[in-house]
Parts: structure tokens; C-alpha cells; sequence
């Protein structure tokens, strides 16, 4: 039944003549000698009509090649059965013509079985598993054409198409064609965004937007991505500097150590030990760790796998070290980071900070612009101030303790303490919070809590009202008159301190213009506009309070402007800048007139009892006893002695003068003012100068 090729061919080029001859063999005929069938006929289907002349019989020559496939039905030669084109491309029957003589003929059918695409693509292997390393070149080969190629049995041409069924794995894999079934990597991997991915491939015996019937066979790929060695060794804390997330920085470590001391102890260090991880965590690679740079005399080693970093010898000098230290792969020393430690050396300290209060208690309104003082509960014209104490030092201040308040956003503390509002408070209340005091050196700190009782505004305008004009003129004058002894003493002061050459430099002080640093912090303490704000909102307390804190600046300069004060007379020209800063404008002139006058005639060596209108002030050693009416003598004692010294060092009384701005810094020497006060009888005025209390009490009782 199947014949070769070759032969059916030859038949069927052989034939055409033999049939002819057949087709015109009287009684028998049929309308088509070569039809042509659709393969996957329904059976019984109709080949060819045969007409039989009178007295002719026709049957299948049953020896014909393909005789089972036929049979004649009335006049009708059908197709018993179904023809694949797969596996009969021809088929040959013959059929006997027999006449009433019983002579027959042959009657040759030539059936042409057309294809039909009825079959589907075929992958050799319909599941794939592959591991993929992440570190696969682009364009490399996942899979070969052969293995994923389909074969057809229709032998159509296979269109191929690639699929990925897993979320954002799109783009790694492709093929090479849509006829070329090879898969190749389209895209670099990186293991953290694709760990898995599953692709279709789909095999279609025709493309795909053919309306024909088509076949298509799926072949499922999944992909197991595998992590290779790719980064480096990635210091911990770090962050990712870029939005794939595979380069991560991190920031120096830094550490402290107290000078000419050896810890036995590896160092602590912020913001935290020395680590570090290998980004390829499937595979974590061991890390060594090593110091390669900044290690001057080898005063520190590292460990080579914990990264603890330990002291061989004591620091000698204040100077920071700024280490580089390097973390490595033990299997690939190029698979690297370095990062810098700074260790500073510091004064040991033995003490940490203390605040003197277990609790302070502050007052403020509601209402207020954010960064008003907080104030005293117990003494409202203050701001509140938190100082921490520290032993280490010999006054007990430590001036790089840094306040803040840990728990509340409402408030906030100055790097001096004063605390102040962040926020429009805006109902009464009480607030609890935890203030911090931290040594900004030694890294030690200490706590203690704030309660503000936040009370309405109310009060305030109400006490406000109670002060008239008049009154408020009578302040001014007042403090005015304040002011102008607070003048008298600091020139006495002066005087005490300088002798002589104090004449000469007041002089020298306001021909020129002042040292930048006086009159900038002078100003733009004033400007502040935390006094600023305050003098709108509380009338009741306004002149008193920049007083209070316009007398209180030149006691917190900052430490940087203590070496420019050595040269010249900081004490007189700060509180002299202050005092005209203070003044009101009308008065201002007047003032800066007569200051020269006051500070000169009052301290004057030589008497003039002749001056009518002067008051001078005279010490009793250089006093004649036998002065004339209008002259106050003063006991002279510790003054005295200091004349003597001032005369004596230049560099000395430089020295004297450093220790005094020092202690005025530190010890924050007060003027206050009680508010309610109807003035001079009340009025309450501190000075706390260490070293120049004899002083202050001789012009005490002047007053
Ligand atoms: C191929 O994978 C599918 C789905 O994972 C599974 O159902 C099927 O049994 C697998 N066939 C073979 C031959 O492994
Ligand atoms: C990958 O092959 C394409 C086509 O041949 C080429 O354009 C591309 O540069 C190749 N990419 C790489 C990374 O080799
Ligand atoms: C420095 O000294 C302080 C106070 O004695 C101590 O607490 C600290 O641990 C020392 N620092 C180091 C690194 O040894
Ligand atoms: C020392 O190394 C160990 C192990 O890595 C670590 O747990 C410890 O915190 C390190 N100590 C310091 C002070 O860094
Ligand atoms: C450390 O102390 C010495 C003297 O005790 C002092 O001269 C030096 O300024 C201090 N250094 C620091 C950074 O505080
Ligand atoms: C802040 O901390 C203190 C002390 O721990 C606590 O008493 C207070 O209630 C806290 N305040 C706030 C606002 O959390």
C-alpha cells in the first residue's frame, strides 16, 4: 500500500497514456481519472462518478496498490477511510470493465491526497530547568537552537515567540528570531532584582496574527538565577547611592581615645564597630580586615576578622588619626573596600556632666512666635537656663556641653541652655520633657527634666494695662540711671585694672571704630529675634527682659572671640557698645557725648576742686586728706594692690584679663531687674566678677 515515491511518480507519469487509452474504453468511464483529496477526508467520500454503458459491470481489480482504500457505491468510487497526506501522498486503484462477454478492462484512478495543516508543532522536550550564573555575559547562549527547535509533521515553517510569566523579569531573556528558537541574555543580571523566571516558548505552525488554523506547542523554561562574586565587600552602616541598590557607601567611622592612655579595650566606635559584609550574601565570602593607611606610628592594629580595632600604645599627641582600613575577600584580595576611621585624641575625662536640678521649672505664655524664651517659674523676668556642671573641670564648666531636649518638639534648648518655644504653643497646659546635656568631647551626658507650665495670654494683658506712660518713663529714667552707674563701675574697674594707660586706650577705643567681633555679636544679639519678639508681645516685660538680656550677652560671648579681646579692652568697650545699643535713639547722642566726659572726669588722677558740677571719685591712697566739699573718698585695699600689679606686667595683666572674660563666660555674672518692681527701691543688681569684687563693693557703697 505505501509505495515509494519514486515509484509512484514513475506510475504516475507512465500512466496518463495507459489511462487515456482506459478512458476511452467503451462502457466504462469516470468523470475525473486524477482527482484530488483533502487529507483527513470523512470517509465515504466521494472520489469519482463512474458511468457504465449497457451490459458493463465495473469492480476494484483487487490487486490494485491501494485497492482497500476503495469502494464503489452505486456509481460513486468512495473513499473507505480517513487519508493522512502524512503518510499517503498518492493513491493508485484500479478499476476491471467488464462486459456481458465477460471481457474486462482496466480503469486506472490517480487520487492526489492534498496536505492540510493538521498537525501541531513538536519540541523534543516540552520542560527545560536551567541555572543561570548572575554574572552570564550579554549575548551568551541559554539554551541552543537545537534544543528548542519544533518540528512539524506538516512540515510547515515554525514561528517562535518567548514569554515570561514571572512579574518584573521582562527583558532578560530573548530569542534569537521568530524562526530561531536560541535564547540568549538580553540584559546583564542582577541577582537581587531576579532570583527565578519562567519563560514560554511558543512553537505556531503558522504567525501569529495568520487567521489560518494554527498549531502551537509551549515548551516551559525556568531559570534559576545563581549568585555569583560580583561586589565587593560593602561597610556597614552604608547607603545605596544609586536607585538599582548595588553600590553602597558608607560614611567614616569615628572614635576617640584619651590622650597618653592605652585602652585595653578595642574602641568603640560610631556609629558602630568596624564591619563589614559580602553583598554576594549567597555566597559570604570571608572578609579580612587590615589598616593600610594613616597609621601613624602604629598606634593602632585592627583584627584581621573581627575588624576590632585596639590600641598597641598611647597616643601622644592631640592630633586625630584618619585611618584607612580595609576590608578584603580572603578569595579575591580585588574584591575590596576602604574606609576611614578618624579617631580623635581627647583630654581624658573623669567626670560626667551633672545637671545641678533634678527638674527645672519654666513659665511661658500661649501665643507666642516660635523661639521665645522660656522663663523662670520662679523669677518670670529671667529666660530659664539648664547648665550642666562638669568636675573635670575646676569651675565645673565645661564649655563644649551642648544642650537639647530629647522628647518634646515643642521646645528647643540653645547650645547655652536657655530654652526656648519651637512651635506657637497654643493651649495652657503643663509639659514634661527631658533635657540632655551632652559633653560634645567625651561624648558623656547628662539628663534631667523641664516642666513649663504653658499659662494663657491672658494674664499678661491684664498686667499690662496696669502700667501706664508714665510708668514706663519712669523705667526708662531709671535704668538709664542704671546704666550710667553700671558705667561708673566698669570705668572704676578699669581704672583698677589698667591705671594709667586706661585713659589712653578709652581714648584710643572711640576715636576708632571697635573690633568687628564686639560690635557684630553686640548687634546681632540684639537683633535676636527671640528678645525682639518677645518686646512686641509682652509690653509688661519688655524693657526689662532686653535689659536682662542685653546685660546678659557680653557675659556668653563665644569662645572664638575670647583671643581678640586680649588685645585691647574688651570688658569697656563691649559693655560700652552695649550700653548705646541700649540706650533710646534721642538719647543715644547725648550719651555717646557724655560718655567720654563721665568715664574721663570721674576717674581723673589730678583734683579740680574748681569744677563746679563734677563729682569725682578718688582713692584714698592718692587722695589729699585734706580735700575740699564735693569729694567722696573711697577705702582703697585690694585696689590699691592691683594698681601696684597693673603697673608692673603688661603680659601678666593680660594673662589676669584672659581669666577674667573666662570666668565672666563660665560663671555668667547676672544683672536682673525684678519686674513688678516700682523701681529704684526694688531694683536688684548683681555683678559677680571674680577678682574684682573688692571693687565692686568700694562702689557699693559709694551708691
Ligand atoms: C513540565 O512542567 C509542568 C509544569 O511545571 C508539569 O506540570 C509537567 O508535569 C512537567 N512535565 C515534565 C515532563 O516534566
Ligand atoms: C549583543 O549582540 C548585539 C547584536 O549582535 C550587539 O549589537 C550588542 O552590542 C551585543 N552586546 C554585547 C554586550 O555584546
Ligand atoms: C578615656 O577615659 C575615660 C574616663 O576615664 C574612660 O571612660 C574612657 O573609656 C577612656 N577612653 C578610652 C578609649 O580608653
Ligand atoms: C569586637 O568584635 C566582635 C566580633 O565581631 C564584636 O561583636 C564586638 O562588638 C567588637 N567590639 C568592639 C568594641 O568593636
Ligand atoms: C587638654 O588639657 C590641656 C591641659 O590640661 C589643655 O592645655 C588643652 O587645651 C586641652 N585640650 C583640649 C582639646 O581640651
Ligand atoms: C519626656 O521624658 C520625660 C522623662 O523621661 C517624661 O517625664 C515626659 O513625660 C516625656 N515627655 C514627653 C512629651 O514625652
Amino acid at each position: 500500500m505505501a509505495l515509494s515515491h519514486l515509484f509512484l511518480t514513475s506510475v504516475f507519469f507512465l500512466l496518463p497514456s495507459v489511462t487515456h487509452v482506459l478512458a476511452q474504453q467503451d462502457g466504462c468511464s469516470v468523470d475525473n481519472q486524477n482527482p484530488s483529496v483533502n487529507e483527513n477526508n470523512p470517509p465515504a467520500y466521494v472520489v469519482a462518478t463512474i458511468t457504465l454503458e449497457q451490459g458493463f459491470t465495473i469492480s476494484i481489480d483487487p490487486s490494485s496498490p491501494d485497492a482497500s482504500y476503495f469502494t464503489i457505491q452505486g456509481s460513486q468510487l468512495q473513499l473507505t477511510k480517513s487519508v493522512d497526506y502524512e503518510e499517503d501522498t498518492l493513491l493508485l486503484v484500479y478499476l476491471l470493465c467488464t462486459d456481458t462477454a465477460g471481457q474486462s478492462n482496466s480503469l486506472q484512478i490517480i487520487v492526489t491526497i492534498v496536505n492540510v495543516n493538521d498537525n501541531s508543532p513538536v519540541f523534543k522536550q516540552t520542560n527545560f530547568t536551567q541555572i543561570v550564573p548572575e554574572d552570564t555575559k550579554v549575548n551568551a547562549t541559554i539554551i541552543s537552537r537545537e534544543d528548542l527547535s519544533a518540528t512539524d509533521a506538516d512540515l510547515d515553517t515554525i514561528y517562535y515567540e518567548l514569554t515570561t510569566r514571572v512579574p518584573d523579569t521582562d527583558g532578560y531573556f530573548a530569542i534569537k528570531g521568530v524562526n530561531n528558537p536560541e535564547i540568549y541574555l538580553q540584559k546583564a543580571l542582577d541577582y537581587d532584582k531576579i532570583k527565578f523566571t519562567t519563560l514560554l516558548l511558543y512553537a505556531r505552525d503558522r504567525p501569529v496574527d495568520s487567521t489560518d488554523t494554527t498549531y502551537t506547542a509551549t515548551a516551559t523554561i525556568s531559570i534559576s538565577i545563581e549568585q555569583a562574586d560580583t561586589k565587593p565587600p560593602w561597610f556597614l552602616p552604608c547607603t545605596f547611592i544609586n536607585t538599582d541598590n548595588n553600590i553602597c557607601i558608607s560614611s567614616p567611622y569615628t572614635g576617640r581615645v584619651n590622650i597618653s592612655e592605652k585602652s585595653t579595650t578595642p574602641l568603640t566606635l560610631e556609629p558602630g564597630p568596624i564591619y563589614a559584609i559580602d553583598p554576594d550574601y549567597t555566597l559570604n565570602e570571608k572578609i579580612v580586615y587590615s589598616i593600610v593607611g594613616g597609621d601613624t606610628d602604629e598606634v593602632f592594629s585592627v583584627d584581621a576578622d573581627t575588624g576590632n580595632l585596639t590600641m598597641n600604645k598611647a597616643a601622644t599627641s592631640s592630633d586625630p588619626f584618619l585611618l584607612q582600613v580595609m576590608a578584603s575577600q580572603v578569595n579575591n584580595i580585588q574584591k575590596y573596600s576602604v574606609v576611614s576611621v578618624e579617631i580623635k585624641v581627647i583630654n581624658k575625662s573623669d567626670y560626667a556632666p551633672y545637671f545641678n536640678s533634678e527638674i527645672y521649672r519654666g513659665t511661658v505664655s500661649v501665643g507666642l512666635a516660635p523661639g521665645s524664651f522660656v522663663l523662670e517659674a520662679d523669677t518670670p523676668s529671667k529666660p530659664l537656663m539648664i547648665t550642666a556642671a562638669d568636675d573635670d573641670f575646676t569651675d565645673k564648666v565645661n564649655p563644649n556641653i551642648e544642650y537639647l531636649i530629647t522628647n518634646s518638639t515643642d521646645f528647643t534648648a540653645s547650645k547655652d541652655g536657655l530654652i526656648l518655644t519651637n512651635v506657637m504653643l497654643q493651649s495652657p497646659g503643663t509639659v514634661t520633657m527631658e533635657a540632655l546635656g551632652k559633653d560634645t568631647v567625651s561624648l558623656q551626658e547628662a539628663r534631667t527634666v523641664i516642666v513649663v507650665e504653658v499659662v494663657s495670654a491672658t494674664d499678661d494683658t491684664s498686667s499690662d494695662k496696669r502700667y501706664t506712660a508714665q510708668d514706663m518713663g519712669a523705667l526708662g529714667g531709671t535704668l538709664a540711671a542704671l546704666l550710667l552707674i553700671a558705667l561708673v563701675l566698669l570705668g572704676l574697674m578699669i581704672y583698677k585694672q589698667y591705671g594709667k594707660p586706661v585713659n589712653y586706650l578709652v581714648r584710643k577705643k572711640f576715636s576708632k571704630s571697635h573690633p568687628d567681633d564686639y560690635q557684630n555679636q553686640a548687634y546681632k544679639e540684639d537683633e535676636h529675634p527671640d528678645v525682639s519678639a518677645k518686646q512686641h508681645e509682652t509690653a509688661e516685660n519688655s524693657s526689662v527682659q532686653s535689659m536682662t538680656s542685653v546685660l546678659e550677652q557680653p557675659s556668653l560671648p563665644s569662645p572664638s572671640s575670647k583671643s581678640a579681646e586680649t588685645d585691647g579692652l574688651p570688658t569697656a568697650s563691649t559693655a560700652s557698645t552695649v550700653v548705646f545699643d541700649q540706650e533710646e535713639k534721642e538719647q543715644e547722642v547725648e550719651e555717646e557725648s557724655n560718655q567720654e566726659k563721665e568715664v574721663k572726669s570721674i576717674l581723673k588722677t589730678d583734683r579740680h576742686p574748681a569744677d563746679n558740677g563734677y563729682k569725682a571719685v578718688w582713692f584714698k591712697t592718692d587722695v589729699d586728706p585734706d580735700a575740699g566739699d564735693g569729694v567722696e573718698v573711697i577705702e582703697d585695699n585690694a585696689a590699691a594692690d592691683d594698681d601696684e600689679d597693673s603697673d608692673q606686667d603688661l603680659e601678666k595683666n593680660e594673662e589676669e584679663e584672659q581669666d577674667y572674660n573666662e570666668d565672666s563666660y563660665h560663671g555668667r555674672p547676672e544683672v536682673s531687674f525684678a519686674p513688678e518692681s516700682q523701681l529704684p527701691p526694688d531694683v536688684e543688681v548683681k555683678i559677680n566678677m571674680s577678682g574684682t569684687d573688692a571693687a565692686t563693693e568700694d562702689v557699693s557703697e559709694l551708691l
